[in-house]
């Protein structure tokens, strides 16, 4: 049985359950989808944060630790002396069951020791700021059981960044309250801030608290046996600087067979500044129903919110009610696009999990994961762009709005800002900008919006440059000038100037850096005079250059569309006669004009992104340019887990090369299976119509036909961004999961160029590349309202080309669908 060691895909549940909590690193999943998020992994690890991982941590993690995954929102159970977690860690009392569920933004964590069975359900419901626990204790004996429950929350003191490292401020500004079983953290919330947090039980009394990490731990002792919970008596601590924590204690008495429901509760609040502080407050404190470990009465933080959300889930009717909408939400969500094949591991990752981890990566881009601190990376431009169009038929108008961020950091040369940060939605200075692929992306991303909504409107929206009111221009003339941006950055061969790098962040040909102490990505860079092109902008250029001369014809601007495509050409003919290397693409011309990804070279002869993107573009496609480039990766780049980013892989440091040569031969961008760029030969493979090597390779990227979860170390139900190449200590092993723009890229393989499902302008096209061994498959899509019920026939096991299409039983000419209202049946001959 598949994945036999750690767990199993549960389809009905939509869950990927964990039976075995030892798994080779934590196996994570994030709760909440819009504005207030965590990630948890399955044992309880893991921290909330609102809207910005950086600006608004709630609660503290720390990274790196030892064990590897160490904090978290803990319920400790102490029955008679026997000590133990549901989710086995930090104690690692050994459990007679262990379960974890990870499912589509919640995750249920379910243990069980000497009769007693604690089952936790982590979630945040739609539209609110607040986590939501629900902690089910059952008798499973016929005695009856009195034991001590213990929550567990450590206070992020906001500023993820500072938190960790200004303790001369730290360790003296922390505050809190407490109000009934109402854990309040208000730490500098008395001057700047206007938010506060608070960890709660909504439907029961607590029989104590503690809010001072090391009253409640002990200095001497590890979350494994805080002092207060092995002594099975809280000590009632106010914090007052140190570590402010938050953790409720309740006696529980249960009848044989009887089971009890306590609702945890850790919220986010944000007051006007007029309506920040409490007045009746002050009266509670006088008679000591209200504690404050400030004595200034001035300062009671205003609960109203809180309270009213309290109130709302003070039922476990009410928390089931918004658990089930949010099922519904993506019942809804994942109606869009389904598949029905005799492949359940094709069905699995279409239906489920690809477009699961598409949401993830739009809400989170490459900010907050178990590799991602929160505290480095926002939002970034490429990436933003690229992970709407993987979550774009789910929300499109959050995807609209997204665009419109994006789109306002950008300066009026088209050049951008390379993140944005998402609490100020304002670019970030210190990573600040060059990478001379960004502005392509945005005309990637906006086409993809129009070609799912039809709403053309958005061109017209009014959009400011670098955030500054007043410089408004609408987004049309944001996409022309990102298409402009390239042509009037143009290298010696007329091909793109990469600038500080291009998609591949680590090639950083104008860095010539020597010093450690410098980021390969931020260090000033050497451009004046500088020849370094790249072919990888090259091909994007096409393929987006395409789509934006399709656009300005829509809206009706031939005239643009003409220049645009004199443009286009021009870089068709560049590549051709300054791009190609006899049997692939090059890669780039350095600083000094020298070819990178060449025959010539002695290591990095042949790169994946030339290939991926060229073939894309389909540029010398009637010359067999577009078949040899794969063949060569087929023959250079390919291995048993994917293909590497490049061949062979560097050995030493190239100074003109940067970061890419830092890395050793096998892993990230030297040579790694960078996921992310694998889809874009699959893609390339399809542009040829050779649909068994499409095949091939997507089954070797997608997790859902792993072989060995052990050796492939992170989760087994998403992408990562790379898997140790052939040239690693430890080929197969897979690093930084989750947010990786593999994610949208896949979906977009699988749906649109494998299964063949694409939206376009007038409705959809048809046009599947299929493993000759899939005979029929069905694909319900629903576009602009109207379902269309696709079934597709390839009796005769070819690989590509659409013979017949009938709509409702009528033949129709070619292979696009007009939208019409309704819903079509749709049978397709190959
Ligand atoms: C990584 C890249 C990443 C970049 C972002 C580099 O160290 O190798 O994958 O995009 O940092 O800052
Ligand atoms: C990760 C970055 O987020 C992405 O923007 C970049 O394209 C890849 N690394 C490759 O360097």
């Amino acid at each position: 049985m598949e994945n036999k060691n750690f767990g199993y895909f549960d389809d009905k549940n939509r869950e990927f359950v964990i039976t075995n909590p030892a798994t080779p690193f934590p196996w994570i999943n994030y709760l909440g989808n819009e504005d207030f998020f965590g990630l948890i992994s399955n044992t309880a690890g893991g921290y909330d944060f609102y809207k910005d991982a950086k600006f608004r941590r709630i609660t503290r993690y720390r990274y790196n630790g030892v064990p590897m995954d160490n904090g978290g929102r803990y319920f400790y159970i102490n029955d008679n002396g026997t000590v133990w977690n549901p989710g086995w860690k930090p104690c690692k009392t050994p459990l007679d069951f262990y379960e974890c569920r990870h499912g589509m933004n919640y995750t249920r964590i379910t243990g069980s020791k000497n009769g007693i069975e604690a089952s936790v359900l982590f979630f945040v419901p739609l539209k609110t700021w607040a986590e939501i626990q629900k902690v089910t204790l059952k008798n499973t004996t016929s005695e009856k059981k009195t034991i001590k429950l213990f929550s567990f929350a450590e206070w992020c003191l906001w500023n993820a960044a500072t938190d960790m490292e200004n303790f001369q401020r730290n360790w003296s500004t922390g505050e809190v309250e407490i109000d009934g079983a109402t854990i309040y953290h208000k730490t500098e919330y008395k001057e700047r801030r206007n938010h506060y947090a608070y960890y709660t039980v909504t439907n029961a009394k607590i029989d104590g608290y503690d809010t001072d990490r090391e009253s409640f731990i002990g200095l001497y002792n590890e979350f494994a046996d805080p002092q207060c919970v092995m002594a099975g008596k809280p000590s009632n601590s106010l914090a007052h600087g140190w570590s402010p924590i938050a953790s409720h204690y309740i006696e529980v008495e249960l009848a044989p067979g009887e089971s009890k429901d306590y609702i945890f509760m850790l919220g986010y609040v944000e007051n006007a500044q007029e309506e920040k502080f409490s007045a009746e407050d002050i009266e509670r404190k006088k008679n000591g129903t209200l504690i404050s470990s400030q004595d200034s009465d001035v300062t009671l933080v205003n609960k109203a919110k809180a309270k009213a959300l309290i109130e709302k889930f003070s039922t476990v009717e009410a928390v089931d009610a918004a658990f089930a909408e949010l099922a519904q939400m993506w019942d809804a969500l994942l109606d869009k696009y389904v598949v029905k094949s005799d492949d359940e591991r094709l069905n699995r990752m279409v239906n489920i999990w690809s477009q699961y981890q598409c949401m993830i990566t739009f809400n989170f881009s490459r900010s907050a994961s178990f590799f991602e601190s929160g505290v480095g990376r926002g939002m970034g431009f490429r990436d933003s762009n690229q992970d709407l169009v993987g979550f774009v038929h789910q929300i499109p108008s959050r995807a609209r709005e997204r665009i419109i961020d994006i789109a306002s950091t950008q300066f009026p040369d088209g050049g951008c800002y390379h993140q944005y940060q998402p609490l100020t939605k304002h670019g970030n200075n210190d990573i600040g900008g060059g990478f001379n692929d960004d502005p392509c992306w945005l005309i990637f991303g906006t086409v993809a919006y129009i070609k799912e909504t039809g709403d053309f409107s958005i061109l017209q929206e009014p959009v400011p440059f670098d955030n500054e009111p007043g410089t408004e221009v609408t987004l049309m003339e944001h996409l022309r000038i990102s298409f402009n941006h390239v042509v009037e950055n143009l290298g010696p061969h007329m091909l793109p100037l990469i600038g500080r790098a291009d998609w591949n962040d680590c090639l950083n040909l104008n860095c010539f850096s020597w010093d450690p102490n410098e980021s390969f990505q931020t260090t000033e860079n050497n451009s004046e005079g500088s020849k370094a092109e790249s072919l990888m902008i090259a091909g994007l250029f096409v393929v987006t250059g395409k789509d934006y001369v399709e656009l300005c014809k829509q809206i009706g601007d031939n005239a643009e569309a003409d220049r645009a495509q004199k443009c286009i050409d021009s870089m068709v003919e560049a590549v051709k006669k300054h791009g190609w290397d006899g049997e692939w693409y090059l890669r780039a011309y350095d600083f000094y004009g020298n070819k990178i990804g060449s025959n010539e070279c002695e290591e990095g002869k042949i790169f994946i992104e030339s290939q991926g993107f060229c073939t894309m573009a389909g540029i010398g496609l009637e010359e067999g340019m577009v078949d040899k480039a794969i063949d060569s990766c087929k023959k250079y780049l390919d291995c048993e887990h994917g293909m590497v980013l490049n061949n062979p892989a560097y050995t030493t440091y190239h100074v003109e090369m940067g970061e890419i040569s830092s890395y050793p031969a096998g892993y990230k961008e030297n040579a790694g299976i960078f996921c992310h760029n694998n889809p874009w030969v699959i893609i390339g493979e399809t542009v040829a119509g050779r649909g068994n090597d499409a095949w091939e390779l997507f089954r070797k990227i997608s997790p859902m036909y792993l072989k060995d979860q052990a050796l492939h170390k992170v989760e087994p139900y998403v992408n990562c961004q790379m898997v140790a190449g052939k040239d690693a200590a430890k080929p197969g092993e897979g690093k930084n999961s989750w947010l990786t723009g593999t994610a949208a890229w896949m979906w977009l393989t699988v749906s649109q160029y494998l299964l063949g499902i694409k939206p376009t302008y007038d409705g959809i096209m048809i046009d599947p590349c299929l493993d000759s061994e899939i005979k029929e498959y069905s694909v319900k899509r629903i576009l602009r309202g109207t379902e269309y019920d696709i079934t597709v026939k390839n009796p005769n096991g070819n690989q590509k080309g659409v013979k017949s299409i009938t709509v409702d039983g009528v033949a129709i000419e070619g292979n696009i669908i007009k939208a019409t209202p309704g819903k079509h049946v749709v049978e397709v001959v190959m």
